[in-house]
């Protein structure tokens, strides 16, 4: 019996042992990535002293926003340069621009660039749908 309770004593010794020490690494952990978040934050201060940026251009908001559905097709997204923009062409810019900003079915707003200006969404809009 005593064996017994020998055992059940360093188990539960161990994982007392263990919860402390994975917080100890949590503290750890969080350490090492103080650092990280601080010079971002001192990039960020830089970026606003400067003053607001430019308009994007329409590549530069569709790589960075659209590329995800119009690059690929993904959930039927009309690509870039392909004919399935045809129709939608069909509907008049002031639509096309209107949905982009609101949204349609699997189209999120904006194309979840919600810090596109309506301009910077419009010129996306043009450069996806270049040639066709
Ligand atoms: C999460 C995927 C996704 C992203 C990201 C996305 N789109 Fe779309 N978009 C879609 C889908 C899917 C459709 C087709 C919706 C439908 O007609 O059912 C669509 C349709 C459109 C249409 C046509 C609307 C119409 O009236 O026919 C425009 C314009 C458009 N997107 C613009 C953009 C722009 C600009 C961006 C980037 C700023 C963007 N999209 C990002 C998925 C996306």
């Amino acid at each position: 019996m005593k064996k017994l309770t020998l055992a059940l004593v360093l188990m539960t010794t161990a994982a007392i042992a263990n919860v402390a020490a994975q917080d100890a690494d949590n503290e750890a952990i969080k350490k090492r990535l103080e650092p990280v978040g601080q010079v971002y934050l001192a990039g960020a201060e830089v970026a606003a002293d400067t003053g607001p940026k430019g308009p994007r251009t329409g590549e530069q908001v569709y790589q960075s926003s659209c590329f995800a559905c119009h690059g690929t097709g993904a959930l039927d997204a009309p690509k870039k340069g392909d004919a399935a923009w045809k129709p939608r062409l069909g509907q008049g810019a002031d639509i096309l621009l209107k949905h982009a900003i609101e949204g349609i079915r699997a189209m999120p707003p904006r194309g979840t660039c919600m810090d596109c200006s309506d301009d910077e969404i419009s010129a996306a809009i043009d450069f996806m749908t270049e040639g066709v």
